[in-house]
């Protein structure tokens, strides 16, 4: 099997490609390196530096590619909030120049989605794939048009898809300076020693799952016959609270957090139903947060 990975030099993306090569694919990666790193490359990957949004994106395609996994995205929240312009042109018409390219070539695509982002706040809980979609910001706007556009090339092609909707993914390669990606932030800065920022009561939840459940999910997504939107997450609630106790735990760090004003546009409880993915692709998260933040503590070490 030959598989496209865009974003893959990304922090998921790339363990995605790790996964694949292990289990035998041939493996190529459209990246632009905007904000993937060349060291996350996996050596036996074949490389395209290229703009997803590249006319030349074509050329990728000049031998067999049977299935296409889509995670490279303008992926930060307060990025498109500052300019929707740029959020839009990488997300969707890179996903759309990407779509044209993969019609009538590939067998499958699976797309990193947004469990987190496209459902808005939630009108209750667990979130299964029928509640409704209210994104709160460009960025869950993007990348839900972008399920849309999937849903109609499916209809107008028999191209299959299917639009993963993540939770909230940690573990190695996250960027700790980032805005997001609570873990990785608090993580790196109790491990110097400094005080972690709680926005808001810290009583906010998501549902956090551990990068090699993220892309095995994704694996299983290609060569399964699920087609549609998955929730791919641990069907597990946890504050920010708690996720800052566990950190305190596992490091043995004696920093206390500190409470800072809460940040607009983001939800307030938010955990994902996961029946479908067990369903459709027989995929259940396999590491627990403990676990998860015991094996990141060892990677930052
Ligand atoms: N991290 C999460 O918790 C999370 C949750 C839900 C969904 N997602 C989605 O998962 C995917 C991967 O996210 P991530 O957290 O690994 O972010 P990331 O920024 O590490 O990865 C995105 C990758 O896409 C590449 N890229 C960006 N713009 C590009 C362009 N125009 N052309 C080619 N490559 C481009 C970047 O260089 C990077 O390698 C994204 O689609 C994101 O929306 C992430």
């Amino acid at each position: 099997m030959r598989a496209l990975v865009t974003g893959g030099a990304g922090f998921i993306g790339s363990s995605l490609v790790d996964i694949l090569i292990a289990e035998d694919y041939e493996v190529v990666v459209v990246d632009d390196l905007s904000t993937g790193k060349k060291q996350n490359l996996n050596q036996k990957a074949q490389f395209y530096s290229m703009d997803l949004r590249d006319k030349e994106l074509r050329r990728v395609f000049k031998d067999k590619v049977d299935v296409v996994f889509h995670y490279a995205a303008q992926a930060r929240v307060r990025v498109s909030l500052e300019d929707p312009m740029f959020d839009a042109g990488v997300n969707i018409n890179g996903a759309v120049n990407l779509l044209e390219a993969s019609k009538g070539e590939v067998d499958k695509i699976v797309y990193a989605s947004s469990g987190g982002a496209v459902y808005g706040e939630p009108e209750y809980l667990p979130v299964d794939e029928n509640h409704r979609i209210a994104p709160l910001s460009p960025y869950g706007v993007s990348k839900y048009i972008v399920e849309e556009y999937l849903r109609v090339y499916q209809g107008i092609y028999g191209l299959p898809y299917a639009a993963l909707r993540y939770g909230n993914v940690y573990g190695p390669r996250q960027d700790p300076y980032g805005e997001a990606g609570v873990i990785a932030i608090f993580t790196n800065k109790m491990l110097r020693g400094e005080n972690p920022v709680i926005n808001g009561d810290g009583e906010q939840t998501r549902d956090f799952i551990y990068v090699s459940d993220a892309v095995e999910a994704g694996v299983r997504a290609a060569v399964k016959k699920a087609t549609g939107p998955i929730n791919i997450a641990t069907g597990v609630e946890t504050s920010v609270n708690e996720i800052y106790r566990v950190i305190k735990k596992v490091t043995g760090s004696d920093v206390e957090a500190v409470y800072g004003p809460a940040i607009k546009g983001e939800v307030n409880r938010i955990f994902l139903d996961v029946q479908r993915a067990e369903k459709a692709l027989g995929w259940k998260a396999k590491v627990g947060l403990e676990e998860g933040i015991e094996r990141f503590v060892e990677y930052l070490k």
